[in-house]
């Protein structure tokens, strides 16, 4: 008898459409439902993919026995409840970034998956960008030496639009804060998975350029327990919007990149300095797309993290980005917020 393809379903079509498109896509599943209140982005979605049901209620959704997997893409301070919800009725879920906007709620996903024994993956998809295998390798091969200090810039310009569209951006409640728990988080990820467990922040932060709720700009002096430290800077006022840094300095070595695109290599102990840097940056200073032209079969973004969800149920295995690892982010994020109100450092 054929085996069943998993059955694949998205709940929330914002960015949700991503994940539709890749489980729609994938060779190991199938595009079984989709769900969402805006009757305007189902019939969209209707459209777009053939034999897909269409559901307003997550309920309803539940009780689907074809589905297996659900990617919870709801705004960010609803994703511990449905997707605690989900586990409990026995689906497995993808939940998008921030795993919640509290440390508290985001550990209810955790907790869920272990009581439940559901796989559980969460969306950190830059931590697969083609320029982060070589700079995580130079790390745990001890290439870059001892890390002394991280700059990390995420330099994004946002329109005052984008804020009124949707309507949680930019709130405390919704978005559990503002250019940092959203558009930043992926970076701040990166920051704790390349450079290890945070000691303390010492923040600022403020409203500058939008009439939003929460913050426009934030500025962090982070220390490791390893004993490095950071800087850690993010914004939406950059206009047009300018870069996502991500620069390493180790006795080893130094290592800068602007988003999934290497701009330096230098590594002090190279037979030849200067052909390792040439080498490195013609397979990774272009970006993921570069690589893709080299690698068709690689993926990156969230047809990567969608995939890898499919084939960790399938194959019975933890999913890349678990929500332990996520929740790290969460607690740096809140952890910014509180030293930014109070005006001290906040120690882990
Ligand atoms: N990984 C990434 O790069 C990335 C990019 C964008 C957004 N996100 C994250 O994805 C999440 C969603 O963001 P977005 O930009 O798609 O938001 P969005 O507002 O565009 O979409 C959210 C959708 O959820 C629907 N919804 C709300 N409540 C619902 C309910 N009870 N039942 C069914 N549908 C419901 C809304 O109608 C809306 O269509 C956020 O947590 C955001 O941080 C991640």
């Amino acid at each position: 008898m054929k085996e069943r393809k998993l059955g694949y379903a998205v709940l929330g079509l914002g960015i949700g459409m991503a994940h539709a498109d890749a489980a729609y896509t994938s060779a190991n599943a199938d595009l079984v439902a989709v769900c969402d209140l805006d009757q305007a982005r189902l019939q969209k979605a209707g459209k777009k993919y053939k034999d897909v049901t269409l559901y307003t209620d997550f309920e309803a959704l539940l009780k689907d026995p074809r589905v297996d997997i659900i990617s919870i893409c709801l705004p960010s301070a609803m994703h511990a409840d449905f997707a605690v919800r989900a586990m409990e009725a026995g689906k497995h879920v993808l939940v998008e970034k921030p795993l919640d906007i509290t440390p508290e709620r985001a550990a209810l996903i955790e907790e869920a998956r272990a009581r439940t024994g559901m796989t559980c993956g969460v969306v950190h998809q830059n931590r697969f960008n083609a320029n982060m295998y070589p700079i995580r390798e130079a790390i745990d091969s001890g290439k870059l030496g001892k890390l002394i200090l991280g700059t990390f810039g995420v330099k994004w310009y946002r329109e005052q639009s984008y804020y009124d569209n949707g309507g949680w951006r930019g709130t405390w409640e919704m978005d559990g804060g503002g250019s940092l728990m959203n558009q930043a988080v992926h970076t701040v990820d990166l920051m704790q998975w390349l450079m290890g467990d945070v000691e303390s922040v010492t923040s600022t932060m403020g409203i500058y350029d939008h009439d939003i709720k929460t913050e426009d700009m934030t500025a962090s002096l982070v220390k490791f327990k390893s004993g490095a430290a950071a800087t850690f800077v993010s914004t939406t006022c950059a206009y047009p919007g300018i870069s996502t840094e991500i620069m390493l300095y180790g006795t080893g070595g130094s290592i800068e990149a602007d988003a999934d695109t290497l701009k330096v290599w230098k590594m002090k102990n190279a037979p030849d300095e200067e052909a390792e840097e040439a080498e490195m940056l013609s397979l990774y200073g272009g970006g993921n797309l570069e690589v893709l032209s080299h690698e068709p079969r690689r993926l990156f973004g969230h047809a990567h993290v969608v995939e890898d969800m499919i084939l960790a149920v399938r194959d019975g295995r933890d999913p890349e980005v678990m929500p332990a690892e996520a929740l790290k982010a969460v607690k740096i994020v809140c952890a910014v917020y509180e030293s930014a109100r109070t005006g001290k450092t906040v120690h882990f």
